[in-house]
């Protein structure tokens, strides 16, 4: 999605910006651009495509200033084009950039084009530029024509400003979208992730819903949503600079899948003490709310609902409490049944998802037992709003295409359940029985990237594939799910999951000499069953890619490859048999030639609906 950066500083700011723009580009974009204030008033350089063509812009226009803001563009409101790229100015005097949607731009437009206003673009953020400079003619201050002018905002924003009236000085504002200010010595940041300033400094601010501040190089001034003033605490983000790099890899996505025995291991020691789950790791309050819980209703988006989707199943048999998943954008905008003591549980990477933070506002007013959020990003939006946090310590992750963010979703989720299961009599032993099958998940992950070679190898068949099918059972199904997720998402090849009993209502009909089927059979009590839907396949000519392990019993033939993955407990399978199809997908959007990082038309952080 959009990013947004801004700096005021002693120096020129614009190689911060560029900077600051390059390390938001991983969340998707279609152009960027920069403007500055200085003793000549404003000045702009925009560009399509990515933060390099900016560059490249820059190094024939100067633009040069102590002030300034920066903007990459998803497009939303108008085709990616200079013209719509941000920053968007008003009157030659005032200069914003947007992240989000304002929904009521087009009664605005009219009425400043009414006003005498002229409009160049077609996104809904000119409108905002033009409605600040007219408030901005009625009020004494910046500061108070942002605050003037978001009164009139529907939708969501995080917005930043910079006037050639007050060259020293950026004016922001947020309302459902995130946005911080970076605190430094001698020079201050505005940034819609931390990631955009964390080489500079890793103090922030995070900006309450509706606040608006005033940033110049060595003052912070905020009031909040009533416009009172108001002093917000300053953090230091957990998160390191160094992991934002690509090290010896070759994509983001690459390194991401290569390190999760690495952060599996770095997510569960932190929430284990003497061999049981450390329930403290959830907060002061969690086994005062989690005692209580008889059933869980688990909301998210996208791979991190299929997270939630693997965990209903250990949910209920493991604690026998009842487990609803349910996408995001679907539950924020119906009435949902809560029952009594009913723990509310979204799933999110980036805890910034416009979805997933809308249905945990909504949650918040029903009448559940608790929230809890299992999220990656510390300073996110998601984990301040949740009665209960518990993060996943996945570290950033910049491949749009999320990996290392779910399998450590999977972990913190099987933890939940051993937790809620003990408060619902599981012995001790068992307990420790179950933490021990948790704990060998980082050496089982590190032996299934042994299967590298052979998946490249077969992922070279399936880039010529026009449609994949992904089957599985049980827990196996989200997992299949994800499969197919993982590899439409970068290589572009249409792929679709099925439970494999529903093979025969319908799906089968798509089976044929050309189709690969992608199955998951892990030797476990529903290994018969889709032993009898892989036999279906083969009947009508399937070409089979079966992962599975030693006590399976596939065999390779001319149309069936069997890739043996080592056998694992019930808990942790799902995290083992990800990592093979993250590989898969990986080695075929290689062969196809596409985007991995930063698959077309996807953005990383989805903060608008
Ligand atoms: C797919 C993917 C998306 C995200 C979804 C939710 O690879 O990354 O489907 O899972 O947009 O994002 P988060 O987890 O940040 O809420």
């Amino acid at each position: 999605m959009c990013g947004l950066v801004a700096a005021a500083s002693q120096r020129d700011v614009v190689p911060s910006l560029i900077e600051g723009l390059k390390r938001l580009e991983y969340r998707g974009y279609d152009s960027a651009g920069v403007a500055v204030v200085n003793e000549n008033g404003l000045k702009m350089a925009r560009a399509l495509g990515n933060v390099s063509h900016l560059s490249e812009r820059l190094a024939t226009q100067r633009v040069a200033g102590h002030t300034g803001i920066g903007h990459t563009r998803w497009a939303t409101h108008g085709e990616p084009s200079v013209v719509n790229a941000h920053p968007h100015i008003s009157s030659d005097e005032i200069a914003l950039v947007h992240n989000g949607i304002v929904e009521n731009f087009e009664t605005l437009r009219e009425e400043l084009v009414a006003e005498g206003y002229e409009f160049r673009s077609e996104t809904d953020t000119e409108v905002v530029a033009h409605l600040v400079h007219a408030c901005s003619k009625r009020c004494d201050t910046l500061l108070d024509a942002v605050y003037q002018a978001a009164q009139r905002l529907d939708g969501t924003y995080a917005i930043a400003v910079v006037s050639k009236f007050h060259p020293d000085k950026i004016i922001a504002t947020r309302r459902g979208s995130p946005l911080l200010i970076g605190v430094a010595d001698k020079e201050n940041y505005l940034a819609s992730d931390i990631a955009a300033i964390l080489p500079l400094t890793p103090y922030y601010i995070t900006l309450e819903e509706g606040d608006v501040a005033e940033v110049g190089a060595d003052s912070v001034n905020i009031v909040d949503a009533n416009g009172d003033v108001v002093v917000r605490e300053m953090r230091q983000s957990r998160q390191s600079a160094l992991e934002l790099n690509k090290g010896l890899y070759e994509h983001y996505m690459q390194k991401e899948i290569f390190e999760q025995n690495v952060v599996l291991e770095r997510t569960l020691v932190p929430a284990l003490k003497d061999g049981m789950v450390n329930e403290d790791v959830l907060g002061e309050n969690a086994r005062d709310i989690l005692s209580d819980i008889e059933h869980v209703h688990i909301v998210a988006c996208g791979t991190s609902y299929h997270a939630g989707m693997v965990a209903s199943y250990t949910l209920e048999s493991l604690c026998g409490v009842s487990c609803k998943v349910e996408l995001a954008s679907e539950y924020r905008y119906r009435r949902a049944v809560v029952n009594p003591n009913t723990l509310f549980v979204t799933l999110s990477q980036s805890g910034e998802t416009a979805d997933t933070l809308a249905a945990l506002r909504f949650a918040k007013r029903s009448l559940y037992r608790g929230t809890l959020a299992i999220c990656n990003v510390p300073e996110s939006s998601l984990v301040r709003e949740s009665d209960m946090v518990f993060m996943t310590q996945a570290g950033p992750e910049i491949g749009v295409a999320s990996t290392k963010a779910f399998t450590t979703q999977l972990m913190n989720l099987s933890l939940l359940a051993i937790l809620l299961a003990r408060y619902r009599g599981l012995s001790r032993r068992r307990e420790q029985g179950l933490v021990d099958v948790l704990r060998r998940a980082p050496e089982q992950v590190q032996r299934a990237y042994s299967l590298d070679n052979e998946i490249r190898e077969v992922a070279e068949h399936l880039a010529e594939s026009q449609y994949t099918l992904f089957l599985g059972r049980g827990q196996m199904y989200p997992i299949a799910k994800e499969g197919a997720l993982k590899l439409k998402e970068i290589s572009y090849i249409y792929s679709e999951a099925y439970a494999a009993g529903e093979l025969k209502h319908g799906p089968l009909a798509l089976v044929d000499e050309q189709v690969p089927v992608v199955a998951l059979a892990p030797f476990n009590p529903l290994l018969a069953k889709v032993k009898s839907n892989l036999a279906e396949v083969r009947a009508r000519g399937g070409k089979l890619l079966v992962f599975a392990d030693k006590d399976s019993g596939f065999r390779n033939s001319s149309r069936e490859t069997v890739l043996t993955l080592p056998k694992s407990g019930g808990l942790i399978s799902p995290i083992v048999y990800t990592v093979p199809l993250q590989l898969l997908a990986y080695y075929t959007a290689l062969y196809r030639g596409t985007n991995v990082d930063q698959p077309r038309n996807l953005a990383k952080s989805v903060t608008v609906e």
